[in-house]
């Protein structure tokens, strides 16, 4: 579904990411994990338009979509989380999760958006549809809560939810659970398994190996800007090279 071929971004001298390619099948989770500084943002970034890449493709479905505009890519189907928070403090939490249905609203529907008193019909529905999307991770109770008085591991399950919100194909998740807690940690597994399940393909980047091994199809692994090993959770966690550059020795005995 997702081709990245020989993708290369420099910063003045530094090779963020270096000749990278790496494929990702339709409804899978292929995760993406490495040591600080490996260039795994910087790639999510050039495969969601944020950097341009300096050379190398991207092709969705068999059609290029390097270097096109995040917002073009949304109407793509491809969408994406940031490893900081990116949510409107002064929105509640349905209303953050409505900026991602903004793709099928025209401007007037989306001006009215938030005018209890003229709600139209497309409004009906995707305010019942953003309501099922916070359901499915518990965050209904806190629709109508401004979304700056809320804990971070809150805003962090709503950046998902707002991100679903947009019906994309694939989702590029950077560092989903960062600062969350065990438990919020589990719900935020489910929830992209049970994505995962519904025919979505996710791009997971993150530091939690013991999620990385419970959720991920497949495995890539980076190390200054350049894939380091390739394959299935197992075959990675017994992976010499990736055991001595990433994951230590505790890596085998699950610690
Ligand atoms: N906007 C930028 N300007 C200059 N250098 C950058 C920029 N973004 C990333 N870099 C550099 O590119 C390299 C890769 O950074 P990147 O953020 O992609 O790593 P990462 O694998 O996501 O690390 P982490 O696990 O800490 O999030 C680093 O050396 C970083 O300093
Ligand atoms: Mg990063």
């Amino acid at each position: 579904m997702l081709q990245v071929s020989h993708v290369t971004k420099k910063f003045g001298g530094v090779k963020a990411v270096d000749d990278f390619s790496f494929n990702v099948k339709k409804g899978t989770i292929h995760s993406i994990i490495g040591p600080n500084g490996a260039g795994k943002t910087t790639l999510v970034n050039m495969i969601t338009g944020v950097y341009k890449v300096d050379s190398g493709t991207v092709f969705l479905d068999g059609s290029d979509i390097t270097n096109l505009a995040t917002n073009k890519l949304v109407h793509r189907g491809v969408c994406r989380t940031f490893q900081h928070l990116e949510i409107c403090g002064n929105l509640t939490v349905i209303e953050n999760v409505m900026l991602g249905f903004d793709k099928y609203m025209d401007k007037n529907i989306l001006r009215s958006c938030f005018r209890a008193s003229s709600i139209l019909e497309d409004e009906k529905r995707y305010f019942k549809r953003g309501m099922h999307l916070l359901d499915l991770i518990g965050l209904a109770d806190f629709a109508d809560f401004e979304a700056k008085n809320l804990s971070y591991g809150i805003l962090k399950k709503l950046e998902i939810i707002r991100a679903l919100a947009t019906s994309p194909e694939v989702m590029l998740l950077d560092e989903p659970v960062a600062g969350l807690n065990p438990k919020e940690t589990q719900e935020v597994s489910e929830l992209i398994k049970t994505v995962v399940a519904d025919e979505l393909t996710v791009i997971l980047v993150e530091h939690d190996m013991k999620m990385i091994m419970q959720i991920s199809d497949h495995i890539t692994v980076m190390n200054f800007g350049q894939k380091l090993a390739e394959g299935t959770p197992s075959e990675i966690v017994n992976n010499e090279e990736v055991i001595k550059a990433y994951l230590g020795s505790g890596a085998l005995n699950g610690k």
